[in-house]
């Protein structure tokens, strides 16, 4: 077995948060398996495209001789699983690839893993790490008076992607079970930051705030959602693969709920007070109330006093700062923006905002 990690869905939002992560504090060469699907911009790792440590492989998670492939030349000493379809109003419209990706995906990697981990000997055995990247929506709805979740609320998911995630930890879950296969899952809540495809709430308020579009609330925006900076989920996902026990799940969360309204609101502000066309202000404005979200949870809590107590690991961004540098990060891009904002993502936005008319 080799020092080397193999992620997926590395050119993903978070992936390649996390990849620049460990390269920038490690010298263990990381093999990055990603399909490169609407969602994977090979862009975001263009600082790394003469670092002998990186290697991208195109390619499907579904594709089990590619990952047995993968595994007997790069020996690697772990895998961090975060390839997935990501966007549950994509799943909403077409469910199917969710399934494919996220459970059929998850189960391919976890067997060729499987079979490559049992021909290791008992010390690269004991070593070896498969994280499972998972998200706190499997735990489904709290109402304003329940507690946050924890690792041992029952899974309730309401949406298709909320269920293939939950199929996808329980295939975890059943591969440490069953053949001792050294898995952690990671449960975490909404993250924000560089690099995040403009589908989500905070980009796409963010770049549309600053073209003077409007700014489409579902419903009557008091959802809630527990905002994490994505550089300290990497840090968190760094923490589990090194101290955590296998066969765990550790919650990840930021401490900072937040109803919708409101962060559109901070994010109007940001706007405001950073781009200096101060016709568009005041972007509150801007503000659209829309058809809300089928199924849509209301709130979104977690409890990481696990992770804590057990691993020393807590956020360490708060949240104004780190949407300040999230909405700076965003004006500060535009080419990356103008690359990403391809016909494929115009196509989406019209789909889905077209009819989604103010109720
Ligand atoms: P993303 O949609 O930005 O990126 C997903 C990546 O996976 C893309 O690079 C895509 O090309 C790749 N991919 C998709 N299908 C693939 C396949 N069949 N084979 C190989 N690669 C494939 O997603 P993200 O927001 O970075 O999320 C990453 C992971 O973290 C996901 O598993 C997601 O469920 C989980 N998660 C996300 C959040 C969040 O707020 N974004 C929170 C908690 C957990
Ligand atoms: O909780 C973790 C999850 O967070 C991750 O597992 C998912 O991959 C990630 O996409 C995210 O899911 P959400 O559905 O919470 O994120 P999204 O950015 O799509 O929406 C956040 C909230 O904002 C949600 O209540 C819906 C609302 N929303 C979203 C969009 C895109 C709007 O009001 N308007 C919008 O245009």
């Amino acid at each position: 077995m080799r020092d080397t990690i193999m992620v997926t869905g590395g050119a993903g939002f978070i992936g390649s948060n996390f990849i620049l992560d460990w390269i920038r504090d490690n010298n263990s060469p990381v093999i990055n398996l990603d399909l490169l699907t609407y969602a994977g911009n090979p862009a975001n790792l263009s600082s790394l495209v003469n670092d002998s440590r990186y290697q991208l492989v195109v390619g499907d998670i579904c594709n089990s001789s590619l990952v047995a492939t993968l595994l007997e030349t790069h020996q690697p000493k772990a895998i961090v699983h975060f390839a997935a379809e990501s966007h549950v109003d994509r799943s909403i419209v077409s469910p199917e690839s969710f399934i494919r990706t996220n459970v059929q995906g998850t189960q391919t990697l976890l067997e060729q893993a499987r079979v490559y981990w049992s021909e290791l000997d008992e010390a690269n055995q004991r070593a070896f790490r498969f994280l499972h990247v998972s998200t706190d929506e499997v735990y489904g709805s709290l109402t304003a008076s329940d507690p946050p979740f924890s690792e041992i609320t029952a899974y309730a998911p309401n949406s298709p992607y909320a269920a293939s995630k939950a199929g996808s930890d329980h295939l975890a879950r059943a591969y440490y079970r069953t053949w001792g296969l050294p898995v952690l899952t990671t449960n975490c809540s909404n993250n924000y930051g560089p690099f995040q495809f403009p589908e989500k709430l905070i980009p796409l308020m963010v770049l549309n705030a600053l073209e003077g579009k409007p700014l489409p609330v579902y419903g009557d925006g008091a959802y809630v959602r527990d905002w994490l900076f994505v550089e300290d989920h990497c840090t968190a996902i760094r923490t589990v693969l090194e101290k955590g026990r296998v066969g765990e799940t550790y919650n990840i969360g930021g401490n900072s709920e937040r109803k919708n309204l409101d962060v559109v609101h901070a994010i109007c502000d940001l706007v405001d007070e950073m781009n200096h066309n101060t016709s568009l202000a005041p972007r509150r404005n801007l503000v659209t109330f829309v058809n809300d979200r089928p199924g849509h949870d209301r709130r979104y809590a977690i409890d990481a006093s696990k992770i804590d107590r057990e691993l020393g690991w807590h956020p360490k961004e708060g949240f104004e700062s780190g949407l300040r540098k999230t909405v700076r990060w965003y004006l500060d891009h535009p080419a990356w923006v103008d690359s990403v904002r391809t016909g494929a993502y115009l196509d989406w936005i019209r789909q889905n905002y077209t009819e989604r008319v103010a109720p």
